[in-house]
């Protein structure tokens, strides 16, 4: 006998996006927060997230389905991981990832299918110079992004704090470090690490004000510059996080070479991102990633650990190594 396949995976991949738009939804609403404080039941829920009567039992019920809040004799709370991570006056909070997601990406990747025909950029002014420029134009996207920026790398933060062998290294710049999520968890677990963050001048006083709030102003500060105009600034060791996805190869190549010019022999640059795996069939976020660069800029693309190997080496780096992360994160270490 033949079994027939069964089409349930097909529509719940299908449908995926009702399971986060819920989420996104969520976090735009406040419900975490809402909950920050214990447990509260639908009508105090209600008035305080200004949900209309029709949708606030099956929304609320919805998240405890989707095991984001939990619901016990009419009550609701947050679940220890919405708790810690999604409640915005706390520390943990990873939802500028989330928040852009709602408000950017949500609509842009609407248009994923006239991206995948014309090859042209789709996020909301894509008629506007580079994604940076738009963006920055705004103070408030500015620091939606920056923030959003946080939010994606606080877990390779923690992890290239612990694997990389900072014991051998006195100073460190990264470049491109928006509001600085890396620096300031490596120099927090590295007591004799100076450096900072390389990023163009409006993203300073976001930089230097999360800085200040971590208490390591004494030894991390703001590098001012644009990374294709100018030099990058001189340290042991440099990093590049999710820079190289966001252009294009000749782009991609320019970086890397001036990130060599910079560094000192035996100096290293670490580049970190969701690598694509070398066979391109495994990593889906990776992929996804690079369709959302094809969604958000003009030429990025994302790109395996052997491809980044190899444009290291040309760019003169003599030692070359792929190191795992966390989850879909990876970094390529480049020692000169
Ligand atoms: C995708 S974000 C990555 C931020 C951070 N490294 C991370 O992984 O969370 C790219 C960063 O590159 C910066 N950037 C873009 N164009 C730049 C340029 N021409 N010179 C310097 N920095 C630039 C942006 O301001 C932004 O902070």
């Amino acid at each position: 006998m033949t079994l027939r396949p069964s089409p349930e995976k097909l529509l719940a991949l299908g449908m995926s996006f009702w399971n986060a738009k819920a989420l996104l939804s969520a976090v735009e609403l406040g419900v975490f927060d809402a909950l920050a404080d214990g447990p509260a039941d639908i009508a105090t829920l209600r008035a305080r997230l200004g949900l209309h009567e029709r949708s606030a039992r099956d929304f609320l019920d919805a998240l405890v389905a989707l095991q984001l809040i939990d619901r016990n004799e009419g009550l609701y709370s947050n679940r220890p991981e919405t708790d810690f991570f999604l409640v915005r006056a706390r520390p943990g909070y990873v939802g500028g990832l989330l928040e852009m997601a709602n408000n950017r990406l949500y609509e842009s990747w609407g248009h994923l299918t006239e991206a995948l025909k014309t090859g042209q950029r789709q996020s909301e002014n894509k008629e506007e110079g580079d994604l940076f420029a738009a963006l920055y134009a705004d103070p408030h996207r500015l620091r939606g992004f920056l923030a959003a920026m946080s939010g994606v790398s606080a877990g390779a933060a923690n992890a290239i704090a612990g694997k990389f062998p900072w014991r051998d290294y006195k100073t460190f710049i990264d470049i491109g470090a928006a509001q600085g999520m890396v620096p300031v968890t490596i120099a927090g677990a590295h007591s004799h690490l100076q450096g900072g963050g390389f990023d163009l001048p409006q993203v300073g006083p976001v930089f230097e004000e999360f800085v200040a709030a971590n208490e390591l102003a004494g030894r991390l500060r703001f590098y001012p510059g644009d990374f294709f105009a100018d030099a990058l600034p001189r340290a042991d060791v440099l990093i590049m996080g999710h820079i190289l996805h966001d252009w294009d190869l000749d782009q991609k190549r320019t970086l890397l070479k001036k990130a060599h010019e910079a560094l000192p022999a035996g100096g290293a640059l670490i580049v970190y991102e969701a690598l694509i795996d070398d066979d391109r069939r495994e990593n889906a976020f990776g992929l996804l990633m690079s369709l959302n660069m094809l969604i958000e800029t003009a030429g990025g693309f994302d790109y395996t650990g052997a491809d980044c190997q190899g444009w290291m080496r040309e760019a003169g780096f003599s030692e070359t190594r792929v190191e795992h992360l966390v989850g879909p994160d990876y970094m390529v270490v480049g020692i000169k």
